[in-house]
C-alpha cells in the first residue's frame, strides 16, 4: 500500500501537540493494515482492540480523529461513537466509521450515533486519508447546542427517527455515503468493463472452441472412415484370395470339360437317339452359361482386389487427355448414340501417377455417369473438363442423368453401396476410386442435385512424392 505523497501530516497546532489517530478494528490484520497506510501518511497512531479499549485509550490521551470498525464485540463502533461524543473532553473528536454500507439503516445508525463519516470497506487507501485529512485540518464546527431537531424518515416499509449531533455532522455524514457510493460505483464499472472484455475474450475462445471441434470431428470421421476402409481392404484381400484359387481351378477344368465334351459330342452324335443329342446340345448351352457365370466372378475378384490394394506397377507420367480418350474407348459401346461427350481438356495434361488405377478412376465415373442417364433419354450429356491450377491436376466429370438424392450422396464412398439392381452394379466402383484417388494424394468429391445431374470433382497432385517401396506393389489404402 502507498500513501498519496501530498498528504500533509497532522499539523502541528497552535501550541498543543497533536494527537494520535486512533484506530478501532477487531481483526488484528485489518488493524495493521490501517495503520501501515495512516502512519505512511505521516500521522501517529494508536490501535485498540475494541470500543471499550478504545475508550480508555481515548479519555489517557485526546486523539486528532478515530476510525473505527462498525461490527465489534464489547461495544460496536456506533455506541463507541456516542460515548466519545458523551465525552467532555472529546465531544468534538471527529469519527470516522468503517463500513461495508450494505444497507440503508447503517447511515441511520451513524446520524444517531454522532458519526462525523463513513468510509465504505474495502476502502480505498486514497479516500481514506483524504477523508481523514478533511476531518482533522477542518476548523471546529460552531457548536449548535440545542442540537437539530430530530426528524422521522420512511425507509422502505419503515419509519425512522433521526437525532443528528447538529447540521455539520448531518451533511458531513451525507456527503462522505455519497462519495462512498460514487466510489463503489466507480469500482463496479471498471469491474464491468472488465467483465465485458473478459466476455469478449470468452466468446473468441468459443469461437476457436467451436472450430476446433469441428475440425476434429472431422478429422475423426476421416480416421475412421480410413480406418473402416483397411479393415475392410484385408477382409476383402482374404475373400478374393480364397475364391481365386477355386476359381482358377474351376476354370481351367471348365475349359477342360468343355473342349472334351465337344470332342467326345462330336464323335457321339452320330450313334445317339433325339433325345441324348438333346441332352449332349443341353449339357454344352450350360456350359457356356457357366463360363459367363465364371467370367462374372473372375471381374469380381479383379474388382476385389484392386479395392483392397491398389495394384499399382509403376509411377509414370501420362498424358491426361489420351488417358481419358482410351476410357472413352473402351465404354464406346455404353455411350450408344444418346449420350453426347464433351471434352473440355486444358492445355496442361502431363499428370505423375500410377496409369492403371487411374484409368480405372476414370473408368468407373464415366460409367457411373453412363448409368446415371436415361437409357431413353435424347439429350444425354457427359462432360468432361481438365484443368490444372497450382500444383494441381483437376478433372470433372459432370453429367446431366438423374443426380443423387442426399442419402445417397452420403454413401456413395461406402464399398457394396448400390442403388443398382443385382448384377448391374456392385457398389465398388466409387468406394475403389475414392482409395485410388487417395493414395495419390488427392481428393474425389461427388456434387449432385437429384432429377438435374452430378458432378464429380477429381483433384490430384502434378507431381508424386515417389515413397521407393510404393512403387513395388499397391500399398494398402
Ligand atoms: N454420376 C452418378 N449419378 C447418379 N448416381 C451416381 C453417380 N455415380 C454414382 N452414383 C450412385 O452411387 C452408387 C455407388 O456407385 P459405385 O460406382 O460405387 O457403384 P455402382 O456403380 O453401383 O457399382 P459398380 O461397382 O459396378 O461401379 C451408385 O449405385 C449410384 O447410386
Ligand atoms: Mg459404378
Amino acid at each position: 500500500m502507498t500513501a498519496p505523497a501530498a498528504l500533509n501530516p497532522l499539523p502541528a497546532g497552535a501550541g498543543t501537540a497533536p494527537g494520535p489517530v486512533l484506530i478501532v478494528e477487531d481483526s488484528p490484520v485489518q488493524a495493521e493494515m490501517l495503520r501501515r497506510v495512516v502512519e505512511g501518511a505521516g500521522y501517529e497512531v494508536q490501535l485498540a482492540g475494541d470500543g471499550a479499549a478504545a475508550l480508555a485509550l481515548a479519555r489517557e490521551r485526546r486523539p486528532a480523529a478515530v476510525v473505527s470498525d462498525v461490527n465489534m464485540p464489547v461495544m460496536d463502533g456506533y455506541e463507541l461513537c456516542r460515548r466519545v461524543h458523551a465525552e467532555a473532553g472529546l465531544a468534538d473528536v471527529p469519527v470516522i466509521l468503517l463500513t461495508s454500507l450494505a444497507d440503508t439503516r447503517d447511515v441511520i445508525g451513524g446520524l444517531n450515533a454522532g458519526a462525523d463519516c463513513y468510509v465504505t470497506k474495502p476502502y480505498d487507501e486514497a479516500q481514506l486519508l483524504a477523508t481523514l485529512r478533511t476531518q482533522i485540518d477542518a476548523p471546529s464546527p460552531p457548536s449548535c447546542s440545542a442540537g437539530c431537531p430530530p426528524m422521522r424518515l420512511r425507509i422502505g416499509d419503515a419509519v425512522h427517527e433521526v437525532r443528528p449531533r447538529d447540521s455539520r455532522q448531518l451533511v458531513g455524514l451525507l456527503v462522505s455515503t455519497y462519495e462512498s457510493a460514487v466510489y463503489q460505483n466507480r469500482q463496479l464499472r471498471s469491474v464491468q468493463d472488465r467483465l465485458v472484455a473478459a466476455n469478449r475474450e470468452l466468446e473468441e475462445s468459443n469461437r476457436t472452441l467451436e472450430a476446433a471441434y469441428a475440425e476434429l470431428r472431422e478429422t475423426q470421421s476421416r480416421l475412421v472412415q480410413s480406418a473402416k476402409m483397411a479393415s475392410l481392404g484385408e477382409l476383402v484381400a482374404g475373400v478374393a484370395h480364397e475364391i481365386n484359387n477355386p476359381l482358377a481351378f474351376v476354370l481351367n477344368h471348365h475349359a477342360t470339360v468343355s473342349r472334351a465334351l465337344a470332342q467326345v459330342g462330336a464323335e457321339a452324335r452320330p450313334h445317339l437317339t433325339p433325345e441324348r443329342a438333346r441332352l449332349l446340345d443341353k449339357a454344352a448351352e450350360r456350359l457356356t452359361d457357366m463360363a459367363g457365370g465364371l467370367e462374372r466372378i473372375r471381374d469380381l475378384v479383379v474388382k476385389l482386389r484392386t479395392f483392397s490394394r491398389l495394384d499399382a506397377g509403376e509411377i509414370r507420367t501420362i498424358d491426361v487427355a489420351e488417358a481419358v480418350e482410351s476410357v472413352l474407348t473402351l465404354l464406346q459401346h455404353r455411350l450408344r448414340d444418346h449420350i453426347r461427350v464433351t471434352r473440355r481438356f486444358g492445355p496442361q495434361a502431363s499428370l505423375e501417377c500410377y496409369p492403371g488405377p487411374f484409368n480405372q478412376v476414370v473408368m468407373n465415373l464415366v460409367a457411373n455417369a453412363v448409368d446415371a442417364i436415361d437409357a431413353d433419354a435424347r439429350d444425354g450429356e457427359i462432360v468432361i473438363t481438365t484443368s490444372q491450377e497450382a500444383e494441381m491436376m483437376h478433372i470433372e466429370i459432370a453429367d446431366n442423368g438423374k443426380g443423387m438424392s442426399d442419402a445417397v450422396r452420403e454413401r456413395i464412398f461406402e464399398p457394396f453401396f448400390t442403388t443398382k439392381g443385382v448384377g448391374e452394379g456392385t457398389g465398388l466402383g466409387l468406394s475403389i476410386s475414392f482409395g485410388i484417388v487417395r493414395q495419390h494424394g488427392g481428393t474425389l468429391e461427388a456434387f449432385s442435385q437429384e432429377g438435374v445431374g452430378t458432378r464429380m470433382v477429381v483433384r490430384l497432385p502434378l507431381r508424386q512424392k515417389v515413397p521407393a517401396a510404393a512403387t513395388n506393389t499397391g500399398a494398402q489404402t
